[in-house]
């Protein structure tokens, strides 16, 4: 049994296990029923409309179908709700499955306007400014969010570290703005092991999974840590949408969260030697990283976020060119997109994540963006070495 006053490593290792020892099994079983007896019609019917409408199981009921309930599920969402400090999770099949939810709770409502901080990933840039939900962006500054509400405004969107720049933002400064509007964080740089974000007042904590709560290129997954409140108007959205996530994904998560300490903090590490040696390679013009001061200006590295994390972009002397000439050089680090996992990643942001993006608002053309693995730093800076140089 976890105790109330775990500490974070021991949440990342034991939460979302409880019912383990009752079941008599050590790990996790991975339930792939899809649909479930029924006790009987009553019951049946019962277990049904509270699924439906975003409850928990009844005492004697039946978790009905796989796309209302699935305890595989339920136990990676406990843990995570548990690391984000929320009252509650619920998984989706990928990130901007779960960042959609949000945006469709909000308009279900009638607020179908959005207040969002730029840079955030392409995708999610993408989704708001196409405005396919129904939903209309205003663009603001962090300073400009109390200014751009209007009474329709449902939520206020925005990530720190951002995607691709690593801009950090103040998350109790930004809250204050918020006015009552429901913040959204897009918490998947920092991990809840460097920054939980419902400690500075977000009410939606959103992660594509994909990244670092997996952490091996092989589970494509998003989760939205928050309040019960929240999370009963999601669930049935999840339902009827079907942007379910598949157990045998649950399952690779919540085992992910086990090491996601380790993991983040190592990466951490290496992305800091990292960054040190590139800062000394003539061939590189700049980097972004949260670690270095000029990038910290608010000092929220020690106060809102535990460490600078593994992500880093560098501006490549030479433009696009020179950027996509070490792009295409690498051996070691792999040139892809996506990022969190146990292996180096390099992209060019303005060419893949963020192509969607309006112009004025792209990436520059010279900026790679790098996730930092758990390779050796002295093999990661001897290929992007070579590769600068080439
Ligand atoms: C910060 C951020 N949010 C959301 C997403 C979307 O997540 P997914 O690819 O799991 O749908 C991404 C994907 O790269 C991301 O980097």
């Amino acid at each position: 049994m976890l105790p109330a006053s775990a500490l974070p490593d021991t949440i990342a290792v034991h939460a979302g296990r409880d019912d383990l020892a009752a079941l008599g099994v050590h790990v996790p079983p991975i339930d792939l029923s899809t649909t479930n007896p029924l006790p009987n019609v009553g019951l049946g019917g019962d277990s049904y409309e509270t699924l439906a409408t975003g409850g928990t199981p009844i005492s004697g009921g039946s978790h009905v179908y796989q796309r209302l309930w699935n305890p595989t599920t339920a136990r990676f969402e406990e843990a995570l709700a548990r690391m984000e400090n929320t009252q509650a999770a619920v998984a989706f099949a990928s990130g901007m499955a779960a960042i959609t939810a949000c945006l469709l709770a909000a308009a279900a409502e009638g607020k179908r306007h959005v207040v969002a901080v730029r840079p955030l990933y392409g995708g999610s840039d993408h989704l708001l400014a196409s405005g396919l939900l129904g939903t209309e962006v205003t663009w603001a500054a962090a300073d400009g969010i109390a200014a751009a509400r209007r009474p329709d405004t449902g939520l206020v969107i925005l990530e720190t570290p951002a995607n691709p720049t690593l801009e950090l933002l103040d998350l109790a400064r930004v809250a204050e703005q918020c006015g009552g509007v429901p913040l959204l964080v897009d918490n998947t740089f920092a991990t809840p092991i460097l920054q939980k974000p419902a400690d500075f007042g977000a009410t939606l904590v959103v992660h594509s999974a994909t990244k670092y709560l997996g952490g091996h290129g092989d589970v494509l997954a998003g989760v939205v840590a928050t309040t019960d409140a929240w999370a009963e108007r999601l669930r049935p959205i999840r339902a009827i949408t079907g942007s379910v996530l598949h157990p045998l994904s649950s399952y690779l998560l919540h085992r992910g969260l086990q090491t996601l300490p380790l993991r983040v903090r190592h990466q951490s590490q290496n992305a800091e030697k990292l960054v040190d040696r590139l800062l000394a390679n003539p061939a590189v013009e700049r980097v972004h990283y949260p670690g270095l001061p000029e990038c910290d200006p608010q000092h929220l590295i020690g106060r809102q976020m535990s460490g600078p994390g593994a992500v880093f972009a560098m501006a490549v002397r030479g433009g696009y060119e020179a950027a996509a000439r070490v792009a295409d050089s690498v051996r070691l680090i792999t040139h892809a997109v996506s990022l969190g996992g146990v292996d180096t990643l390099i992209q060019h942001p303005a060419s893949l994540t963020h192509r969607p993006v309006a112009a004025d608002a792209k990436p520059h053309a010279a900026v790679l963006r790098v996730s930092v693995g758990l390779e050796d730093p002295e093999d990661l800076y001897a290929d992007l070495e070579r590769a600068l140089r080439s």
